[in-house]
């Protein structure tokens, strides 16, 4: 009874929001672009990380110099995620972790580097909050950053993956690429596990893009071809995507907006029961129990509350509600 009304007022409020808000602001843009900042935040010390975050990188995020007639290899990397923990179980749904290589020619076959993006606290703390007691808004540990690093892991990389060749660029190409790259780090901070569309066809409307490692490689690869790079690959260069499916969805509000806010208590006890059916996340097997309970909830309530830019949007469900897809993206053509 209780939770039909919360229903029933939730719709009201949904509905609410379709007569007003197109005639409050200018006609939406899909996908919802992903907001950037100016700088990154220092993440709230309740995020602890499990693993520490780019060990072995520079403390302050810097990137060798390169001379700019150097020669420059440029490497596509890909292997199963967490693989080192679940064998290859997980390549075999074509979970994949992608990262580019370089090796410079001047300064030595040994001189080589990786560079990738990241969750800062995994990708389970990315996809769902925590619930904390004494702080009423769910809490994201949802930061994702650049790490780049020297040396590159030929043999896991090669072993059970992909290490492959993709082009050379001078050094200058490789500086202008790293200074992209800063930027890029220091004003796109939050990690977004899920591609939201209208439905599976070539056509569909895509309503918000992720926002993770595959997506950071693709600028990249943008960024080196934008710079007069050309980049080729012999084989498919596929990636992972995990999708829900969902009609055009509603604006809801940020966290003051809808916890903050007496009159919207109906709104926020949703979306925190929502939220509570998934467990904190500690391990891999916790997130995949998490996603199939999510996959569960999705086609009961055909309903998912999306945390976008730090706001939230609610998803009318449609089937077939969650897909993981290992699917193609070509490497960008130089103009
Ligand atoms: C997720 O965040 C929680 C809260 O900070 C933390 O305790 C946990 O270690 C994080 N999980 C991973 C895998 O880093
Ligand atoms: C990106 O930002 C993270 C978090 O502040 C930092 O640890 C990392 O070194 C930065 N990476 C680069 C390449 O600037
Ligand atoms: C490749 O996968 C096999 C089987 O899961 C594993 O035993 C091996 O350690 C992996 N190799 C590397 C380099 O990670
Ligand atoms: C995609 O759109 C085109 C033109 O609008 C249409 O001819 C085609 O049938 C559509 N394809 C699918 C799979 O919906
Ligand atoms: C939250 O949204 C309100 C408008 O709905 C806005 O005034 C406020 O600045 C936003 N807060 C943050 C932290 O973005
Ligand atoms: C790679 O993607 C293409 C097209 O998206 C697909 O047909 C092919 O089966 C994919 N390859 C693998 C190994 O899944």
């Amino acid at each position: 009874m209780i939770h039909t009304e919360v229903v029933l007022c939730l719709n009201l409020f949904i509905v609410f929001l379709h007569v007003v808000a197109p005639f409050s602001n200018n006609v939406q843009q899909w996908p919802v672009p992903y907001r950037r900042y100016d700088h990154r935040p220092t993440a709230d010390s309740y995020c602890e990380a499990l693993y520490p975050f780019c060990p072995t990188g520079d403390q302050d995020g810097r990137i060798p110099h390169m001379r700019d007639t150097d020669v420059i290899s440029v490497y596509r990397l890909q292997t199963p995620v967490w693989e080192f923990k679940y064998g290859d179980l997980l390549g075999k749904f074509h979970i994949m972790h992608d990262a580019i290589g370089f090796s410079s020619l001047e300064t030595g076959v040994n001189k080589k580097n990786t560079m990738e993006w990241y969750e800062l606290f995994q990708l389970g703390n990315c996809t769902f909050p925590h619930l904390r007691p004494e702080v009423y808004a769910p809490f994201w540990c949802n930061q994702g950053a650049a790490c780049f690093f020297e040396g590159i892991d030929d043999l896991h990389w090669s072993q059970n993956g992909t290490l492959e060749k993709i082009g050379e660029i001078t050094g200058s190409q490789f500086n202008g690429m790293a200074q992209w790259v800063q930027d890029d780090n220091e004003t796109g901070i939050y990690y977004e596990t899920w591609t939201v569309r209208s439905d599976p066809s070539p056509n569909a409307t895509v309503w918000f893009e992720s926002y993770d490692c595959s997506q950071f490689i693709h600028r990249t690869y943008r960024k080196l071809t934008e710079l007069g790079a050309k980049l080729s690959s012999r084989s498919q260069t596929n990636y992972t995507r995990i999708y829900l499916y969902s009609g055009e969805p509603t604006y809801l509000g940020n966290d003051s907006a809808i916890f903050g806010q007496p009159a919207l208590k109906n709104l926020a006890m949703d979306i925190r029961n929502f939220y509570h059916t998934f467990r904190p996340h500690q391990s891999f097997l916790d997130f995949a129990i998490s996603l199939l309970e999510a996959y569960k909830k999705v086609v009961l309530d055909k309903s998912f509350y999306l945390y976008y830019n730090f706001e939230y949007w609610h998803l009318p469900m449609k089937t077939p509600y969650v897909q993981i897809t290992y699917e193609e993206v070509p490497l960008p053509f130089a103009v």
